[in-house]
């Protein structure tokens, strides 16, 4: 792999460079505050695969110069990578203070592995394949914990961020049982594989990288499911109408999916949608209110917004 480390002039927005940084080929992405004269201290990380962005804990946008470290796999040409970035025309004065090949992409993904710890998001108990159960016999029936392995691979999702746990709060509050789901930017299949041992009866899951499509699939087999709950690339998914469509995307690509997902739900499908922050709420509702989508709630965290609605019309 890789490494540039990118100093950006101010004032600059994080999300939108992280998501621009990942739509050039970028598989990673590390944010630090640079301040002058010092070594970069890596204050915060927005580490992602492909396009998974993990946005950060600050604000968007900041007052002093920030650098960006981008890892880039092997197949990514770093001359190519850099000349895409100098074309954007606002990045024109973007410095590239240095660029080196790191260790392997696995002894990272095994970095990331160690510091993962069991979580606890309402009933649902989160853990690696290493870890062991929880031990169930501490809660009553009514309390049970529900048990989901979750092997931190290629695809975003643990659990640990915070619109993947907003998205699964959701879940928890809205599966009754027996319902159809579609999970759009499926990742490590998390959501997926929460909505299908929490009730649904058919979840499929739509993500357009293949290596976390990969890891989704041997995270359902970790968990024990064979059938009813599938993920696909987004050409290979079928049409169906679902009763929840669960999304945690980033708004772009939210915005672009309105129509898709206008024409998978029937009058009465819930619809949650996240990876946006809580500024960018407002236009996306707008976005899928001219749809036939009504939201009733919206619930941020730190910066970060999930909204919840349904489709109340039809509207061709
Ligand atoms: C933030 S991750 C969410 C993963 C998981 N659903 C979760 O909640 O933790 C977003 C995922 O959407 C995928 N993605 C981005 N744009 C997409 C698109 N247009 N169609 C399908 N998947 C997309 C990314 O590859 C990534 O895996």
């Amino acid at each position: 792999m890789i490494s540039i480390l990118l100093e950006f002039p101010r004032p600059i927005d994080i999300q939108q460079v992280s998501e621009w940084l990942m739509s050039l080929g970028a598989c990673a992405v590390e944010v630090s505050e640079r301040d002058a004269g010092e070594e970069a201290a890596w204050s915060a990380i927005a580490s992602a695969h492909q396009q998974h962005l993990q946005q950060l804990e600050s604000n968007t946008a900041w007052n002093s110069s920030r650098t960006f470290r981008v890892l880039l796999s092997s197949d990514v040409s770093p001359e190519n990578f850099l000349m895409d970035v100098a074309s954007v025309s606002d990045w024109n004065s973007v410095k590239v203070l240095s660029k080196v090949a790191v260790e392997e992409e696995d002894d990272w993904v095994q970095r990331v592995r160690e510091s993962f710890q069991p979580i606890r998001i309402g009933k649902l108990y989160i853990r690696c394949p290493w870890h062991s159960a929880p031990e169930t016999a501490k809660f009553s029936s009514e309390n049970a914990l529900v048990d989901m392995i979750i092997h931190p691979g290629m695809g975003f999702g643990t659990g640990e961020h915070t619109t993947t746990r907003l998205c699964l709060s959701w879940l928890q509050k809205t599966i009754r049982g027996g319902e159809k789901l579609l999970d759009y930017g499926s990742g490590s299949g998390i959501l997926s594989i929460a909505a299908y041992l929490l009730g649904c009866e058919l979840c499929h899951g739509v993500e357009i990288d293949l290596d976390s499509i990969r890891n989704a699939e041997e995270n359902k087999h970790l968990n024990g499911i064979s059938k009813n709950v599938c993920f696909y690339q987004p050409m290979e998914a079928p049409s169906l109408c679902y009763d929840i469509i669960v999304a945690n995307i980033l708004f772009h690509p939210l915005v672009d999916l309105a129509e898709k997902f206008a024409k998978c739900s029937r009058i009465g499908t819930q619809i949650a949608l996240s990876g946006i922050i809580y500024s960018q709420a407002e236009n996306l509702k707008e976005t899928y209110q001219g749809l036939g989508f009504q939201f009733e709630d919206t619930i941020v965290e730190k910066e970060w917004c999930l909204i919840v609605g349904r489709k109340k019309e039809s509207v061709e």
